[in-house]
């Protein structure tokens, strides 16, 4: 009976999860990966998809992770049109958010999307792609087919990805390193550096939709996710498993209830991220051709358990002498985000539409600040902005990425 209602609460997830995507999905194709050989990405990775094509250079990198992850970068070191300016770039490195990759930031147009943007403005674009999205599959000895694989949550993104992307950004430029992350990309940053990691080569963060306390969160998602769902999922399978949007079980099913009647899947994209306001039609299409992307199964309880327990803390093993194993406590250790350096620079930027970023979830954050300098901290509020029109919104370079360019040029 538990075994059922736990495995129903996780279809449900499932479906909540992927919605968004499948949303527009629906009767436009199919998001099933060609299976190419992570090798042979180099022509069919992001630089030669979304950048070279717009003139850029673009280099494809990859990072080992001490854990063995296998990491793709992007670098976009300068302008379409050079600027002959010796004076040295400033590096920005660019982190996604959960269930997309990378190539999210770059759907938009290049006058409009944030990397590009950067770069002809004067700044060494570095952008991140976190484990188990499609070009950061590889592991020196597990192969992504392995249970062992998905063996981690966001913890390890804090422990072992932040680290290696800081660190080759900053081995490669010699340079203090200014981030930008949206959603769990900025969870991931708050986290780290909380924990005192990173910010020997932090010059600052520019933190967008930013996801920290989720207590408040008001999607369905954040409802379901709650109790009896972490407790049962995580002694059921204990998370070793890839959560793959893209898998056909879950995709004809996600088609069976699309075609429902009275089912739009288009209102259940505001049900999950909140009622996006400036989204272009042509690039919430290539974002689907993009395809959701895969994150383990144990990264979303962990995300579900900083719903449910109002707290940032580690992964919860649901058992008290497991946790005790892991953490020498009965209870996870927290991530506390007053220890963050008070004279780090940081902007955040949130919205009033953002289902995800909770406005209420956001002042806990902010709250979390009340000892930072204040000169340090920039807020920016956007009343009509929800989760997805900080990385897609035809109008973010004007409100959003003009806010974040003189952020960081003020930090020179
Ligand atoms: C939407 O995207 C298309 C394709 O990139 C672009 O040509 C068009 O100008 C964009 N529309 C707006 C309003 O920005
Ligand atoms: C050269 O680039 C630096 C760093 O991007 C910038 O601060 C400076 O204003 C630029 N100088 C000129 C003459 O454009
Ligand atoms: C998964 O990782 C945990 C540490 O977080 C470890 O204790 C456990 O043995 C691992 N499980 C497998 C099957 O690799
Ligand atoms: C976080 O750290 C601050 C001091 O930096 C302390 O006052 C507070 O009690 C800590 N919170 C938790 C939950 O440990």
């Amino acid at each position: 009976m538990a075994h059922l209602r736990g495995l129903l609460s996780f279809c449900i997830l499932v479906l909540l999860v992927v919605q968004p995507h499948q949303a527009y999905g629906s009767g436009r194709g199919s998001f099933r990966r060609t299976r190419t050989d992570p090798m042979m990405s180099q022509a069919n990775g992001i630089c030669a998809s979304s950048v070279i094509v717009h003139g850029y250079k673009c280099q494809e990198i990859y990072v080992t992770t001490k854990d063995g992850y296998i990491l793709n970068m992007q670098r976009i070191p300068e302008g379409r049109i050079a600027s002959g300016n010796m004076t040295k770039k400033q590096p920005v490195l660019i982190q996604h958010g959960v269930l997309v990759d990378g190539m999210t930031w770059l759907l938009n147009p290049p006058e409009q999307n944030l990397p590009l943007i950067l770069a002809d403005n004067g700044f060494d674009v570095w952008i991140a792609n976190s484990r188990g999205t499609r070009f950061s599959r590889r592991h020196t000895s597990l192969d992504a087919a392995q249970s062992e694989y998905w063996n981690w949550s966001w913890d390890e993104l804090v422990a072992y990805d932040m680290p290696t992307f800081f660190d080759y950004v900053h081995s490669q430029t010699g340079q203090k390193v200014n981030y930008v992350g949206h959603s769990l990309g900025t969870l991931i940053a708050l986290a780290s550096f909380s924990e005192g990691l990173q910010v020997d080569k932090l010059k600052s963060a520019a933190l967008l939709s930013p996801i920290a306390y989720l207590s408040h969160m008001s999607t369905v998602l954040g409802v379901l996710a709650a109790k009896t769902f972490v407790g049962e999922i995580s002694t059921i399978v204990l998370g070793l498993a890839e959560f793959n949007p893209k898998d056909p079980h879950v995709e004809n099913f996600l088609k069976s209830v699309c075609a429902n009647p009275g089912v739009d899947c288009y209102d259940l994209l505001s049900s999950l991220t909140g009622k996006n306001c400036c989204l272009n039609a042509s690039t919430v299409d290539l974002f689907l051709k993009n395809g959701p992307q895969s994150t383990s199964t144990r990264n979303m309880i962990h995300l579900s358990q900083t719903v449910r327990d109002k707290v940032i803390a580690k992964f919860n093993y649901g058992r008290p002498d497991y946790n005790l194993m892991h953490y020498g406590a009965i209870i996870p250790p927290v991530y506390n985000i007053s220890n963050i350096p008070h004279d780090l620079p940081i902007f955040v930027s949130y919205g009033g539409n953002d289902a995800l970023s909770d406005v209420k979830d956001v002042q806990d954050l902010l709250d979390s600040f009340k000892f930072h300098d204040v000169d340090k901290l920039g807020v920016q509020f956007i009343k009509n902005y929800a989760h997805a029109d900080f990385i897609m919104g035809i109008n973010a370079k004007d409100i959003v990425y003009n806010q974040v360019l003189s952020f960081f040029k003020r930090q020179q």
